[in-house]
């Protein structure tokens, strides 16, 4: 009878992804990335990396930083809902592989194609207050590369602004399996399509911009970041009716308001029917409630960092496996 019992079941495809330890998330991650990884983790296997030697690329004479930005990061995925049982949770740093893959395949990237990596220029004119005319920052999507080829990553979870990093990514791909046989695979992009959500002052939601909310921020942070919140201009009295699809606030409520109400506020802007207060109260109360169960796993976690840093630890060990299977393999394809 055993002949009709089947041997293992398929692999499941891989995912990978990673984030920049810059800080505590804040709602565009939560809405842009993390409900979306959250969701893939029951179907692939999810490796989900906080990449401290990414954040050093442009935070080196700050580098002390990185360690507590690293777990800001990590109390935000496990309040959110990303699971150590479902998902390989995991710090870059803590997989060296990493680094040696980057080294190798730094030797075959041919310079222009760093060059013209749009974020390469952008940031160093962006960024005036840190010299970003390192070697490590040119080198910033062979790493990105590095941390996604190493698991064999069927996909990436990413937002538009990553693109360029993947296409790269493939290129080196292909490259790397031209000279030394076909090893590794090209990863695919998943883009995350959301709406963009608005920060406080209209434009979007970044760090960078001083205009985010914290999935971390306390109930009475929100409320004085969206109570002054910019609304459709044509809203200048109460009873001048206004257009949702082009109130920063509004994309709050596509986040965070269920359908129904979303409508009824809608038609209440429409015709002036409700004021931008009530509206902003909508949204506060809706949002609000979804965050307090979060906060309070949050706060919870916070207590006990030390549990905080042994998930980490454990999913670094864990990556660490896969990591070396593919080393071994691309070192005797090398001929190591
Ligand atoms: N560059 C990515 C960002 O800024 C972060 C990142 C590093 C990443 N390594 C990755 C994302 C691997 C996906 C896969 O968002
Ligand atoms: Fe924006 Fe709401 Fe005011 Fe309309 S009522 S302009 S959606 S804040």
């Amino acid at each position: 009878m055993s002949a009709s019992i089947p041997t293992s079941p398929p692999a499941r495809k891989r995912v990978l992804s990673g984030v920049r330890p810059t800080g505590p998330q804040h709602l565009g991650n939560l809405v842009g990335a993390l409900r979306n990884w959250i969701r893939l983790q029951d179907i692939y296997d999810c490796h989900y990396t906080i990449v401290g030697w990414h954040a050093l690329s442009s935070e080196y004479m700050n580098s002390k930083v990185i360690r507590a930005n690293t777990l800001e990061v990590a109390l935000d995925w496990l309040s959110v809902g990303l699971d150590p049982k479902k998902a390989v949770l995991f710090l870059q740093s803590e997989v060296k592989e990493h680094a040696e893959l980057h080294l190798l395949l730094s030797m075959i990237v041919p310079l222009p194609w760093l060059e013209r990596v749009p974020t390469f220029k952008e940031m160093q004119q962006e960024i005036q207050d840190k010299d970003l005319n390192t070697y490590g920052f040119l080198g910033y999507p062979v790493l990105q590369a590095a941390d996604i080829v190493i698991y064999k990553a069927d996909f990436v979870p990413v937002g538009e602004d990553q693109t360029a990093h993947l296409e790269l990514t493939r290129e080196i791909v292909r490259r790397f399996n031209r000279i030394f046989g076909d090893i590794l695979p090209e990863p695919e992009t998943l883009l995350t399509e959301v709406p963009r959500l608005a920060g406080t002052d209209g434009r979007k939601m970044s760090k960078s911009f001083g205009n985010a909310i914290y999935i971390k921020d306390e109930p009475e942070v929100i409320r004085r970041k969206i109570l002054p919140m910019v609304t459709d201009t044509r809203r200048v009295r109460r009873t001048d009716p206004g257009e949702p699809n082009d109130c920063p606030v509004f994309t709050l409520h596509k986040a965070f308001v269920p359908k129904d109400a979303q409508d009824e506020v809608a038609r209440g802007c429409r015709t002036a029917g409700i004021g931008c207060l009530d509206c902003k109260k909508v949204v506060l109360d809706h949002l609000l409630l979804e965050l307090a169960p979060i906060q309070e796993k949050r706060n919870a976690l916070e207590a006990r960092p030390q549990d905080v840093w042994d998930i980490l630890e454990a999913g670094s060990a864990q990556a660490r496996r896969v990591a070396r299977a593919t080393m071994d393999e691309v070192r005797a394809a090398l001929g190591f």
